[in-house]
């Protein structure tokens, strides 16, 4: 019941559980960081956040570099957060949040020099179609940047309900950029959190 009701909430948080699940994102800001290594940060002018949760991805990038991003989270709980997080960033017009479901939202024309997303890609069922939305979304020589728990690791997390996470190989993601148009993909594996990896590919 309780891992159920954890699970859900890890997935869409909710009110009433968006404080409690915070300690669990607060780990994720290790995440971000780790996640410079691995792309210049200096290079990107635009970029957009699928899945921002309380917007400590986007305080993180936003306060060490120049570039400008958008996102989009389907928790009302998390869009309040993720607002007041960055207040200052959106009022200087260099970010901007929607709230709504990613897979059925119509975004505009604009491109992108990087799309991220960190812990997402459990909650998607149809990873196709997601890849190719992204790549519709991105410039030429833009950027995807996946973080995800590999499958051993998310198979052994006793607290997570399994009908609401999606256990994905690494190597079916993978193969999902491949087919879906991504070029030179790299896997790296979190130095931080064992068994777990960052992905990218280039349009
Ligand atoms: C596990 S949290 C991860 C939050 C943050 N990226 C991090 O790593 O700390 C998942 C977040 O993605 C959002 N989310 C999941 N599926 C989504 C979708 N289809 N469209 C928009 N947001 C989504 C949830 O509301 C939640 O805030």
């Amino acid at each position: 019941m309780f891992k159920k009701i954890l699970s859900k909430n890890l997935r869409k948080p909710s009110f009433l559980f968006g404080n409690i699940i915070q300690n669990v994102f607060d780990a994720n800001i290790t995440v971000y960081e780790e996640s410079e290594k691995y792309i210049d940060f200096n290079k990107i002018e635009n970029a957009f956040e699928i899945g921002y949760g309380p917007g400590y991805g986007i305080r993180n990038y936003c306060s060490k570099y120049k570039l400008k991003i958008d996102g989009i989270d389907f928790s009302k709980a998390m869009y309040f957060q993720a607002k007041k997080r960055n207040l200052c960033f959106i009022k200087q017009d260099r970010v901007k949040l929607f709230y709504g479901d990613f897979e059925n939202y119509t975004l505009n024309e604009k491109k992108y020099d990087i799309v991220y997303l960190f812990n997402i890609i459990y909650f998607i069922k149809d990873i196709d179609l997601f890849m190719t939305k992204i790549l519709s979304m991105l410039n030429e020589n833009g950027v995807i940047l996946i973080f995800m728990d590999g499958a051993d690791v998310l198979a052994k997390n006793n607290n997570i309900d399994k009908s609401v996470f999606i256990i994905y190989e690494v190597e079916k993601i993978i193969s999902t950029l491949q087919k879906n148009g991504f070029k030179n993909i790299k896997k790296n594996e979190s130095t931080v959190f064992k068994g777990s990896f960052f992905l990218i590919g280039i349009k």
